[in-house]
């Protein structure tokens, strides 16, 4: 039997923010979302969150994750005395709990499960993650004898120079033997420099102590600052970059971009520099994006380029070209062999397939057919001042330079609208529509003196 415990009830006040710490976000999940998700493939039996600082505010966001239990920790008097508050919870559990740190989100959940396994194998009370760090600095030190077992840990601010030169630092990590651990829980004491319960002291008071050092020392990265969360983003950003490369899509400056967890691409697609995808995006093969373009929660088919462009909530099919300087805003959706181009604006609207929409036009609130021409200059008036309405323009018509189209209004098939139209009526299909007035011409007009 495993239950898993997450620390959360910290206020993290070296962030310096008005989120708790664990909402904090990172390529898009937030901290404690990562780390009960890295223990995700474990299947345990319970899994309960300590929360204490702003403890409403990080339920209301967990709410969707089914059977999580919440703990509540009040008030937050160190790591030791947030599993304290699990002693009622988890009375006559027989098992291990596995401990997560809510601030430590790089994890692997590979690594978690070899904990759990060394643990089990080795039939210590406790075994924790341990890693060795050039930087050590703000960790707890881990000592270890000569049989290779955790003789105690000592944080950073409480240990002496040359207790702080050992290397080997406490991850946060702890598989510990459930019954073991509530016989001594009760025992800490807050005798350090912080005044608080620390649980990392329970290792000192539990017979059998081992750990499992880590390979990538990345993983166990705790974020306490702005510096760590951004270098723990850089990680991240590094490993899908990697992880995508390796499927097939080429980053002409891999640096320079960004992806959400929730990206897929197809093959041979290219991104180039400063272009960001967030959310759930999909991108189908042999499409380009980039340069400079930021890609949120949109789907794009194969063969799609983009180019200094935004794109949010919307869907673009194949074989469309888009950019530089295009907008598709929410429920956009372009057809197969669609070009928008540059300063061109799309919201809630429908293109069919081949329609072009080639400069500086808003289109809002609208239906186009097929093979539609935008005229350069168009724009759909979907916005009387207090409700939107829809324009309806049908396939294979054509609207000229400058034209208007006032909604709510239904331009039939095979349209011609002329330059500079303001259309407010309907428009049969095969039909020319002219909406302006007729030029006047006065000869001679600056020859009079
Ligand atoms: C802790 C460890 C340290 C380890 C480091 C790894 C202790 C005493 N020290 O230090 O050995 O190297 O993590 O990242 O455990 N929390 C609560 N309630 C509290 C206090 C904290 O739930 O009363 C939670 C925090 O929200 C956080 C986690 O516990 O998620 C760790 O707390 P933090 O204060 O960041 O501990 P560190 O000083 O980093
Ligand atoms: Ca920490």
């Amino acid at each position: 039997m495993l239950a898993i415990a997450v620390l959360a009830a910290g206020k993290g006040t070296r962030m310096k923010s008005a989120l708790p710490k664990v909402l904090q976000p990172l390529a898009g999940a937030t901290l404690v979302e990562r780390v009960l998700s890295s223990a995700r493939t474990l299947a345990p039996e319970r899994r309960l969150l300590i929360v204490g600082h702003q403890a409403d505010r990080v339920e209301q966001q967990l709410q969707h994750i089914p059977g999580l239990e919440f703990v509540l920790q009040q008030p937050q008097n160190g790591t030791g005395h947030a599993v304290q508050q699990l002693l009622p919870s988890l009375e006559g559990f027989q098992g291990e709990l596995l401990v997560l740190n809510g601030d430590v989100p790089l994890l692997r959940s590979e690594t978690i499960e070899a904990l759990v396994h060394a643990h089990r194998s080795s039939g210590a009370d406790v075994t924790l993650l341990t890693a060795r760090l050039s930087d050590p600095t703000g960790y707890g030190r881990v000592f270890v004898n000569a049989a290779g077992e955790v003789d105690s840990i000592i944080e950073h601010r409480d240990c002496n120079a040359e207790q702080r030169s050992n290397s080997l630092t406490n991850a946060g990590i702890y598989c510990f033997n459930w019954a073991a651990l509530a016989d001594v829980l009760p025992k800490l004491s807050a005798d350090n420099d912080q005044g608080e319960l620390y649980l990392t002291d329970t290792v000192a008071m539990l017979n059998k102590a081992m750990h499992v050092e880590v390979a990538d020392a990345d993983e166990v990265n705790g974020i306490n600052n702005r510096l760590q969360l951004a270098q723990c983003e850089g990680v991240l950003q590094q490993r899908l970059r990697d992880h995508w490369m390796a499927e097939g899509v080429t980053f002409t400056d891999p640096l320079s971009c960004t992806l959400s967890e929730h990206c897929s691409f197809g093959r041979d697609v290219v991104i180039e520099p400063q272009t960001h995808l967030r959310g759930n995006c999909t991108i189908g093969d042999n499409s380009r994006i980039g340069p400079g373009s930021l890609v949120e929660n949109a789907a794009l088919g194969s063969n799609v380029s983009v180019v200094h462009s935004v794109v949010r909530e919307a869907k673009v099919g194949n074989d469309v070209a888009i950019g530089p300087f295009a907008h598709l805003r929410p429920a956009a959706d372009v057809g197969d062999g669609c070009r928008i181009g540059n300063f061109v604006e799309v919201k809630k609207s429908q293109l069919g397939p081949g329609s072009k929409v080639n400069h500086l036009s808003y289109i809002g609130d609208a239906s186009l057919g097929d093979n539609v021409n935008v005229g350069a200059g168009t724009i759909t008036a979907n916005y009387d001042g207090v409700n939107k309405h829809r324009t309806v323009i049908g396939s294979s018509s054509k609207t000229g330079a400058n034209s208007v189209l006032v909604a709510p209004v239904n331009v039939g098939d095979n349209v011609t609208i002329g330059a500079g139209s303001t259309i407010t009526k309907d428009v049969p299909d095969c039909a020319l529509a002219i909406g302006r007035s007729k030029q006047l011409t006065k000869e001679g007009w600056n020859s009079r003196t």
